[in-house]
């Protein structure tokens, strides 16, 4: 098949990628002249596992291409993504300027049938907005010419986003016509396995499909935060709690991780635009609204426990290992680092920190600055400081030496963001240590 992609961001690029590897012919278009040129020279611009090998063998076979002439491709694809960014706006509602525009773009461009897909995780009632643009942009050239909107909501998780696209555990298509099931059914047929995955349905459920799917995993990591802090207050352990729970098997075991919070480009602001979609029409949700609150408490929590165990931090230094929201990325976009570093400089503390991938990521935010030292390893991140906070539990920081790491510091003390640690295994090592809800641990 021909397929055009709008917008090379995180999820266009492994769309067109993983599409291409699949043996279409794909296009991908975005304004940026700049980030076009790197993409064609080979240069990826995010760090995602796998990304750059498939973008460079599709790249070498022909079957995928970048450009920033929009009217090449509409004319390359009968299948035309939107990709493109969807920021929040001041209230938290989703920006849809970009996607309307591409729509437009489109029905400008086309000379025979497309099927225009939404990417982007966009409100309900997007797709018929896009229908509307478009089709106005088709009929002020005073000519008729067929089209479909589709929605197709993605899924994919930062870190395994190609693997998560090869191997989806669904492919959610939302439709108003069997010739855009169809074409998109055809698409999908090659990432099926062991039986069909794709689920057909109405544009507005498979839009709604989208934020629902952010906002159950969302609730359960900040229901089991809200039960740390519980269990930090009465001396229990979040810990052992977990495991025993998540063996209920209408529990289960993912997502019931307690830590610092969750961060990225996805949860924050997914649970902020369905709380604003509804309160639009009138319904104040309330379980959403809480799961960002407790979120935004849950990032304080890093600062709290160093705060009670120094009272004045002043003039401390504290080192971190991880920055990235999450490990196997380089992105830092609403992460937890970010909330604790902010407190501790407004403490007047010194940070050191560490990340495998997000240290470019850090300075391009932050620059230089007196009381934030960006470290080349992790041992050296601990040099002195008064305290090691672990905020990402990126796969390097599971088994340290922590006899070494305690003698580089002025005082061993750990803050264990994301309870990879073994409490008294840290203990006899010489640290006072500090878990997520398990003041009880041993
Ligand atoms: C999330 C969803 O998992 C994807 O399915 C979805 O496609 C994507 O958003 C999106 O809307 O584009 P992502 O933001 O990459 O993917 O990250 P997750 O792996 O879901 O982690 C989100 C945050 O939750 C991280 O900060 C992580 O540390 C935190 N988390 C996760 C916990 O604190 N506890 C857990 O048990 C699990």
């Amino acid at each position: 098949m021909h397929i055009t992609i709008f917008g090379t961001g995180y999820v266009g690029l492994v769309t067109g990628a993983c599409l291409a590897q699949s043996g279409n012919h794909v296009v991908c278009v975005d304004i940026d002249e700049d980030k076009i040129a790197r993409l064609t020279r080979g240069e990826i611009p995010i760090y995602e596992p796998g990304l750059e090998q498939i973008v460079h063998d599709n790249v070498r076979s022909g079957r995928l291409r970048f450009t920033t002439d929009a009217a090449e491709a509409v004319a390359h694809g009968t299948l035309q993504f939107i990709a493109v960014g969807t920021p929040p706006d001041e209230d938290g509602s989703a920006d849809l300027q970009y996607v309307l525009k591409v729509a437009s773009t489109i029905g400008a461009h086309m000379d025979d049938y497309r099927l225009v897909i939404t990417k982007s995780t966009v409100p309900v009632g997007t797709a018929d907005k896009v229908r509307e643009a478009l089709g106005q942009a088709v009929r002020e050239r005073g000519v008729d010419i067929e089209f479909d909107v589709a929605s197709n909501p993605e899924f994919l998780k930062e870190g395994a986003a190609v693997e998560d696209f090869m191997k989806p555990d669904r492919v959610v298509v939302g439709v108003d016509s069997d010739r855009a099931a169809e074409h998109l059914r055809a698409l999908y047929a090659p990432f099926n396995r062991q039986h069909d995955r794709t689920i057909i349905m109405d544009i507005r459920s498979a839009e709604l499909t989208k934020y629902a799917a952010n906002i159950v995993l969302a609730t359960k990591i900040s229901l089991m935060n809200e039960l740390s802090q519980v269990a930090d207050r009465v001396d229990a352990d979040i810990e052992q709690v977990r495991k025993a729970i998540g063996a209920d098997h209408r529990i289960g075991y993912h997502f019931i991780y307690p830590g610092c919070g969750f961060g990225g480009s996805c949860f924050p602001k997914d649970v902020r635009a369905l709380a604003q979609t509804a309160g639009k029409l009138g319904y104040d949700t309330e379980i959403i609204n809480a799961v960002e609150r407790v979120n935004d408490r849950q990032k304080q929590v890093l600062f709290e426990k160093l705060a009670a165990h120094f009272g004045d931090l002043s003039g401390k230094t504290i080192a971190l290992w991880g920055l990235a929201f999450k490990p196997n990325t380089d992105d830092m976009r609403e992460a937890p680092s970010c909330t604790l570093m902010q407190a501790l400089w407004e403490a007047g503390a010194r940070v050191r920190a560490y990340d495998p991938e997000a240290m470019k990521e850090t300075r391009r935010i932050y620059g230089e600055r007196d009381d934030l030292l960006l470290c080349e390893t992790a041992e050296q991140a601990v040099e002195d400081a008064d305290a090691l906070v672990l905020v990402t539990e990126w796969h390097i920081f599971r088994t340290p030496d922590f006899a070494d790491i305690a003698r580089r510091m002025r005082q061993p003390v750990l803050v264990d963001g994301r309870n990879i640690y073994k409490p008294s295994y840290v203990a006899q090592a010489g640290f006072t240590y500090y878990g997520i809800g398990r003041s009880a641990a041993s």
